[in-house]
């Protein structure tokens, strides 16, 4: 099937690296056709379920479609009669342009016309406020200029999708769960959006048992827990520990061990499937990081042994520590990194790790 993913322009490689690792872990192969900023168009062997459970767990797409056809401005009206609308919806319905930056577009116009040749073809109403369907022509291949004070401007588009919604991000998931709602909150939780990328990077599938070693108030696991995973995971601060619990407790999560105990000494009985963590910052970034240099090391290194060979790490750190001399004379490699810029002085570095 080919799909259209419209992606969050957040972060510049976070949504893109994140859609590509839960296609990994579902199993789906796939081809990029077209990319733009904020959009991705992509053949992908599977069937519509499997799209609906690969758009619904992620933080930083917005949408996913069902491409239906590629057509052109000058052709929009006759491709568009062409097609089986009745096979395609059976329910009220509305039509709605993206385009990819600000070029020209008729957008009433054509979201009226086109509507009008849907509903004749399907014999199915158009609701804007309450539509079982939502069809996006979705506006592509730019034909970009750039004038005399060096502006990028679109002069027209070359291309339009013509593509169905298969799921639409609900933003209420990550508004319901912000930290501060649980029962136990500290400063410093993570925000449930980065929590569930991690989760995705770390490739964790349903059923993994996934391990945060620096768990906090356990947002990352709350994510994790989502996906039907057996949770593990420690703190060194007691509080933390029991924070943890509450709050794994009231999402309705039973299968779960909080050790109150330091990650370098972490004993376990099972190895994990995938590993997803927050260690903290330190407050040596005068000394070049040295404390929190060293226990990054140790810690992985701890964390390497329970790790099962094809395991992933994602953690993230801050960016005046250097990973890779963290990760020096360990069994890991780091695969990818991301930056999110947090502050003037502070920028996140996400990076995923494996066994070499
Ligand atoms: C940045 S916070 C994690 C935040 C968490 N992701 C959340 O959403 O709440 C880092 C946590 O690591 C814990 N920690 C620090 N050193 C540790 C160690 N050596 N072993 C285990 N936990 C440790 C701290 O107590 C703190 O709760």
């Amino acid at each position: 099937m080919e799909i259209t993913v419209i992606l969050s322009q957040e972060n510049e490689t976070l949504p893109k690296a994140e859609l590509t690792a839960r296609m990994e872990t579902l199993g789906i192969a796939y081809t990029i056709l077209e990319e733009y900023p904020g959009v991705i168009v992509l053949e992908v062997d599977a069937d519509e379920d499997l799209v609906n459970k690969l758009g619904s767990h992620l933080a930083y797409s917005h949408e996913v479609l069902e491409n239906i056809k590629h057509t052109t401005v000058e052709d929009i009206m006759k491709d568009a009669k062409e097609i089986s609308w009745d096979e395609i919806i059976d329910g009220s319905f509305k039509v709605r342009v993206r385009r990819i930056g600000n070029g020209p577009v008729a957008r009433n116009e054509l979201e009226r016309n086109i509507g009008g040749i849907i509903k004749k073809s399907s014999g199915m109403p158009v609701s804007l406020d309450d539509s079982e369907y939502t069809i996006k022509l979705i506006f592509t291949k730019p034909t970009e200029t750039i004038n005399e004070h060096k502006e990028l401007s679109i002069l027209k588009y070359n291309k339009i999708i013509i593509a169905k919604s298969i799921v639409l991000q609900d933003k209420r998931h990550f508004f319901d769960n912000k930290p501060h709602k649980r029962p136990y909150f500290h400063p410093g939780s993570m925000s449930p959006k980065l929590a569930l990328c991690m989760v995705n990077l770390a490739h964790v599938h349903e059923n993994d048992v996934v391990l945060d070693p620096f768990c906090g108030t356990g947002g990352i696991l709350i994510e994790a827990g989502c996906l039907n995973t057996k949770l593990i995971a420690s703190d060194i601060e007691r509080h933390m520990v029991e924070g943890t619990r509450l709050n794994l407790e009231a999402e309705g999560f039973r299968e779960f061990e909080v050790y109150w105990e330091d990650v370098r000494k972490l004993e376990l009985n099972e190895r994990v499937d995938a590993v997803a963590m927050d260690p903290p910052y330190g407050i040596s970034t005068t000394l070049g990081g040295i404390d929190t240099k060293k226990l990054y090391h140790e810690a992985l290194i701890a964390i390497a042994k329970h790790l099962k060979d094809d395991g992933y790490i994602c953690m993230a750190s801050p960016h005046y520590i250097d990973l890779y001399e963290v990760i020096e004379d360990t069994p890991l490699e780091i695969l990818e990194q991301h930056a999110i810029r947090m502050h003037k002085s502070l920028t996140r570095i996400i990076t995923v790790l494996s066994k070499r």
